[in-house]
């Protein structure tokens, strides 16, 4: 028996006669895993088969049928227009997140317009699965169920049900007799992954895989599936907040620029077609502190209020605290300050927060985290329709930033009519009458207009 298992790294493939914790190869940890000799063997004789034959390009035709809606327009705009036939889509996010939500949703959608479609569950009872469908309003004759575990029986009954669109919740719950691992191992998962893809491509439906994040941020087995899929889309959220994104990291029937973005309420994920009012729902009018600035999330510009709650003095050297910006350009930041405009912030716990569970990470909302610092340190409220944006080099230098004609054309959508920002964004801007564009080239510019 011993010698029918081996050895396999997954970064790098190496083979190993006994288990290691790191591979000696590529120097990877944890990623020897162990391998039937037999499936070595079988992969092995997969390269001696019959002649194969190229064809002319032209020749070749396709299945011109429509993409299949969800529904769900932010879905379909994520997916580059709707499903594909025969294509297989990871949705990945952690626990929790919403996954099954969405899919349930979306095949709700696509069954109540007739669609056949095949949720497959390896994780709940097909009684949570009601009781989840009852609070999502699906209910449809063609809104097929299945809970089971192993992957065989699972493929016979997607290529006979017949279905247009498959879900298979998920690639961690389901195993295959064929691989000596446990479900959820990145073996198993590979070949639950290869198998389904198999059957799909051979299929007329279409397939949503569900992968769930590990604890280190990488679909299980780090790359393994996302090479094999066609479309790989990422659902993100903190679950302390409602809001969830949908973002696109490789699309082979579409853009990968593009987000969709929900809110989880009782009944189910909506659609929020107008990101930046959701934010700014419930800013408060006349605090010190508060910003408004405007970030891209792919293609799509979101205007979120970003606030900073400066306090002191403090004994000894005051705390720098993030929720939702980088720590890292907090730092950097706070000595532009100090050093630039001469303001004392080393005695001073500073908070500064995305609100709404916004990720605000990119360099552009640092001019919006300046002035919302200065805004809580003075104490002085910011004129409500104003917008600021900007990235903030060492030297206080206010650096222009990409995509800055729809950040600004979001604002004045939404009425802001004081657009503050680098220079270099603000002259290649047509602004109208209406709008006041208040050019900032380096941060000491940006206190004499800030409360004008
Ligand atoms: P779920 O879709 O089960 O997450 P995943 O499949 O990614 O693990 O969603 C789980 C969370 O969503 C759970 O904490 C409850 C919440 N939820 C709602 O708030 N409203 C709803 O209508 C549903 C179905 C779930
Ligand atoms: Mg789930």
């Amino acid at each position: 028996m011993k010698n029918e298992i081996s050895f396999e790294c997954r970064e790098c493939g190496a083979r190993l006669l006994k288990w290691m914790g790191r591979c000696p190869h590529c120097g990877q940890w944890n990623s020897v895993e162990e391998k039937l000799k037999s499936a070595f063997a079988k992969e092995k004789s997969a390269g001696h088969h019959g002649k194969i034959c190229s064809v002319p390009i032209s020749h070749i035709s396709h299945d011109q049928s429509p993409r299949l809606s969800t529904g769900m327009s932010e879905l379909d705009r994520v997916l580059g227009g709707g499903m594909v036939r025969k294509s297989m889509v990871l949705v990945g996010g952690d626990p929790g997140v919403g996954k099954s939500t969405l899919l349930m949703q979306a095949l709700g959608g696509m069954s109540s317009r007739g669609e056949v479609v095949l949720y497959v569950t390896g994780e709940e009872s097909l009684e949570q699965i009601k009781i989840r469908a009852d609070r999502l309003g699906v209910m449809s004759e063609s809104f097929l169920v299945v809970a089971n575990n192993e992957l065989e029986p699972i493929l016979d009954l997607i290529s006979n049900s017949g279905a247009s669109v498959v879900a298979l919740d998920s690639a961690q719950s389901v195993a295959s007799h064929s691989v000596e691992s446990y479900a959820g191992s990145v073996s198993q998962v590979r070949h639950v992954a290869a198998a389904s893809i198999e059957v799909i491509k051979k299929s007329q439906s279409a397939c949503f895989l569900v992968g769930h994040v590990t604890k280190d941020g990488a679909l299980a087995g780090p790359k393994v599936l996302e090479h094999m899929v066609d479309t790989v889309l990422y659902f993100e959220g903190d679950r302390g907040y409602s809001y969830r994104v949908l973002r696109a990291v490789k699309n082979r029937f579409g853009s990968v620029s593009e987000i969709g973005v929900f809110e989880m309420t009782e009944t189910g994920l909506s659609e929020v077609l107008n990101p930046s009012e959701f934010f700014l729902s419930e800013r408060p009018q006349g605090e010190s502190g508060s910003v408004v600035t405007a970030l891209v999330e792919g293609s799509r510009p979101i205007l979120a209020e970003i606030q900073a709650l400066v306090c002191g003095p403090v004994p000894g050297s005051g705390r720098r605290t993030c929720l939702g910006t980088d720590p890292q350009r907090l730092s950097l930041i706070v000595a532009v300050i100090e050093k630039k405009l001469g303001l004392m912030l080393n005695d001073h716990d500073i908070f500064v927060n995305a609100v709404g569970g916004i990720r605000a990470l990119e360099p552009a909302v640092d001019l919006g985290i300046v002035a919302s610092i200065i805004s809580s340190f003075s104490e002085k409220t910011i004129p409500f329709p104003s917008m600021i944006f900007g990235e903030v080099g060492l030297s206080g230098e206010v650096r222009p930033v990409m995509k800055c004609s729809e950040r600004i054309n979001e604002a004045i959508r939404l009425g802001y009519k004081r657009i503050i920002g680098p220079g270099k964004n603000l002259d290649a801007h047509r602004f109208t009458k209406q709008v006041k564009p208040l050019p900032v080239n380096h941060i000491r510019e940006l206190t004499p207009i800030l409360f004008d």
